[in-house]
């Protein structure tokens, strides 16, 4: 992405007017912030006035006004924290799936890519990171709202030479007859992906990679069945399960202390559950509501021990979609002495046959698409 105005130079990056600023309060409090010198960021510890923001280096902590009262810190925006800040048009990929999109695509330096939908430009910020500085991403929405919305951000965000937005309907028009033939990788996130599968074998370079974000396993099969018929291979499907964790530090009972600490009858404690029990000393309620009093009562009685402790998030999202990767085919070189492999004519009629079958299957609506495509028509 999307590097702060300062960020190219050498030495610390100091944050200037018009800035993408991300605005981080706690883990689960980070916002987005241009910085206007006429502008104030508010939130319940107080008012930041951003004319103190500017000539800070990105990292800073800063207070609001008074000082000592609330404070935050100045990140320097990232792709990775552009997809948790941004403003949601649409659904968006979040990073564990973009984590492997630009993986499995094996998006470097230099490459080209074509994406649709456009949506909220979350993996477009990502892709055009992983190709900068000389790669290209061309993406498109049918939505000309979006796709206004997104080319705006990407302007304001320095991403103008990176990537290029364009409004068209990708399922019924395919990509633009220019980039036949021009793409490292295409990805898509639309409703029906295997409409486009014919325009994506298309553009894609030989050895080039494909992938599809689909929420629906039906959406997967027919996409992978056209993605057959179109000659591509190492066709795989991913399903990416997060699971974060809390960390958090509690006071908790040490077994061994408490078979063997008395009670306030003075006799040896043999007990389950501390909730339970009728000799709950000043320790066992002050573990339960964590005060710094009870922090430091459980601290001075042996029975307790504080203990960094990890456990999965309750709310932790689960299945977002599934990632269809695969590769286009490369045609083997015809060896002379008939000792194996297809011939062109050969792999043609396959195709044919193929098609044939899928026709037989009740896809004709699919027929007529993939052959407008290879036909150039409506393109
Ligand atoms: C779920 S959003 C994509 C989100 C995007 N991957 C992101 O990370 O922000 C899907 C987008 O596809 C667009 N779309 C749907 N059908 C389309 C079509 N036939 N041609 C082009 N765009 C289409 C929608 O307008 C929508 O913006």
């Amino acid at each position: 992405m999307v590097l702060p105005q300062a960020a190219t130079g050498p030495g610390p990056k100091l944050i200037q007017e018009g800035d993408l600023v991300v605005v981080y309060e706690s883990y689960n409090a980070i916002k987005a912030v241009y910085v206007d010198k006429k502008g104030q960021y508010a939130n319940r510890f107080g008012n930041f006035q951003h004319k103190d923001w500017v000539g800070q280096p990105y990292g800073s902590r800063v207070h609001c006004r008074p000082p000592g009262r609330g404070w935050v810190y100045l990140l320097a925006p990232t792709a990775e924290l552009w997809t948790q800040v941004l403003r949601h048009r649409t659904q968006i990929l979040y990073v564990a799936d973009i984590s492997l999109v630009i993986a499995n695509l094996a998006l470097t330096p230099g490459k080209v890519v074509l994406e649709s939908g456009t949506g909220s430009g979350s993996l477009t910020h990502s892709l055009a990171r992983a190709v900068a500085p000389h790669g290209h991403v061309h993406t498109f929405d049918f939505h000309q709202l979006r796709a206004d919305e997104a080319r705006a951000e990407f302007d304001r965000h320095g991403l103008t030479g990176l990537v290029t937005g364009g409004h068209r309907n990708i399922e019924e028009q395919g990509f633009p007859q220019e980039l036949h033939g021009q793409a490292d990788a295409v990805f898509l996130d639309l409703p029906g992906p295997w409409r486009v599968v014919p325009s994506a074998a298309a553009c894609i370079r030989p050895d080039g990679n494909f992938c599809s974000f689909s929420p629906c396993i039906e959406q997967v099969q027919r996409t992978c069945e056209a993605l057959d018929r179109h000659g591509f291979t190492d066709i795989r499907t991913l399903e990416v399960l997060l699971r974060t964790y809390e960390v958090s530090t509690e006071t908790l009972h040490t077994n061994a202390a408490q078979t063997q600490q008395p009670n306030k009858q003075g006799k040896k404690r043999s007990r389950g559950a501390a909730a339970a029990a009728t000799d709950e000393t000043a320790a066992d309620a002050a573990a339960a509501d964590g005060s710094e009093a009870a922090v430091a009562a459980a601290a001075a009685d042996p029975g307790f021990v504080r203990q960094v402790l990890a456990k999965p998030c309750m709310d932790a999202r689960g299945h977002t979609g599934y990632l269809t990767f695969a590769r286009r085919f490369v045609a083997a070189v015809a060896l002379d002495n008939g000792s194996g492999g297809s011939s062109d004519a050969e792999e043609e009629e396959d195709a044919g046959e193929q098609q044939g079958g899928a026709a037989a299957d009740g896809e004709e609506r699919q027929q007529q698409t993939d052959s407008a495509y290879e036909s150039g028509a409506g393109i």
